[in-house]
């Protein structure tokens, strides 16, 4: 059972009990471990639904009082983007966990945004990741874009990308995050390769890039294998797909790496715009070309898309678009 400072899904009470829509996969850790076993076992009603879709997801929002969303970043963006998601709506949610992929501090900031009528948000928690990061760091109310602190009985450090010797790093020093507790799997099941790879000196590998500040705060800036190298530079698709989002005819953005003969390779765009907006691609690489580095630009390209492929918990398949790119060139 969570110590009461780390719970934040409550008990339910004579006079109090918890309704969340569940449209998470319970086959996927996120959804089987904090939507289905940490809120049934304090009796929480979950409300399943057989997959996501706007309307049915709206009806569950009306008729309901759901009291906490368990959401991937999509979901966030479709509660905050949605016209047909009213802010009376989500009058009794008082919790919105959001996991299983970075969500970027401008799309936080433009939920929060949204006229959420009075004090419904008494608190809110964010772990950008379920299967690693999201399992050790807990976030406390309002704490801005990081992801929080270490939970009780963690160990975490953060060292140089390939460092072999596993050397900590300070505060506000970029790296791959390092944990040990009693919440790390003791490897993966009949696959002694993986699992010696998983770890370094009996400290579980994250793969995620972060980096924490002073007073104990950590922040995500995305998965390691993800990152686009140009010319040698470091990029994070996240930390890009987030300022695309921030271009007002730009409904949702992928972005991959693809090869580039002098950089190595360079960022590739794929964006849905709003409906009914006409989204000028040059615009949108000049707007970026302001905004961000010039290693960062989308010299890959940018190419008009209906959908950004994504998995069932709401993760973008980068991946796919990669491999689509190399078909077709
Ligand atoms: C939701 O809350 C409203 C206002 O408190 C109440 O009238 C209604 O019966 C509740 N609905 C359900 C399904 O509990
Ligand atoms: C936000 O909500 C308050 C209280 O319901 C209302 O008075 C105000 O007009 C709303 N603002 C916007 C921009 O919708
Ligand atoms: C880390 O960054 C913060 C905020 O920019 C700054 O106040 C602090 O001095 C930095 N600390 C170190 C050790 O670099």
């Amino acid at each position: 059972m969570l110590s009461p400072d780390v719970a934040h899904i409550l008990p339910a009470t004579d006079t109090f009990q918890e309704v969340i829509p569940a449209v998470l996969p319970m086959f996927h850790i996120y959804g089987f471990t904090v939507l289905s076993l940490s809120t049934l076992i304090i009796g929480s009603k979950v409300v399943t639904l057989r997959k996501f879709a706007p309307d049915v997801y709206i009806s569950v929002l009306k008729n309901y009082n759901v009291t906490s969303v368990i959401a991937a970043p999509p979901l966030v963006l479709f509660l905050t983007v949605h016209p047909d998601v009213k802010t009376e709506y989500l009058q009794s949610v008082r919790l919105v966990i959001s996991g299983a992929a970075p969500l970027g501090s401008l799309d936080e900031e433009r939920f929060l945004e949204k006229n959420w009528t009075t004090s419904s948000y008494a608190s809110r928690i964010r772990s950008d990741r379920d299967i690693a990061s999201g399992d050790y760091i807990h976030k406390k109310a309002f704490e801005k874009s990081s992801v929080g602190k270490l939970v009780p009985n963690t160990f975490a450090k953060i060292i140089a990308v390939d460092d072999p010797t596993g050397t900590p790093l300070g505060p506000n020093q970029s790296g791959e995050l390092l944990v040990k507790g009693p919440q790390v799997m003791r490897g993966y099941h009949n696959k002694p390769e993986e699992t010696k790879n998983a770890f370094l000196d009996g400290w579980f590998r994250t793969g995620d890039l972060m980096h924490y500040n002073e007073d104990g705060l950590f922040y995500v800036t995305d998965r390691l294998k993800e990152l686009i190298k140009v010319k040698g530079f470091q990029v994070a698709p996240a930390e890009l797909e987030e300022a695309i989002r921030d271009f007002p005819s730009v409904q949702d953005a992928a972005v991959i790496g693809i090869p580039h003969p002098m950089y190595g390779e360079v960022p590739r765009a794929y964006v849905v715009p709003k409906a009914k907006a006409q989204l000028k691609t040059e615009e949108l690489q000049k707007y970026i070309a302001n905004k961000l580095a010039e290693y960062k630009q989308l010299k890959g390209g940018v190419e008009v898309v209906d959908s950004i492929p994504k998995n069932a918990a709401g993760k973008i398949l980068r991946r796919q678009l990669k491999l689509q790119y190399e078909a077709r060139n």
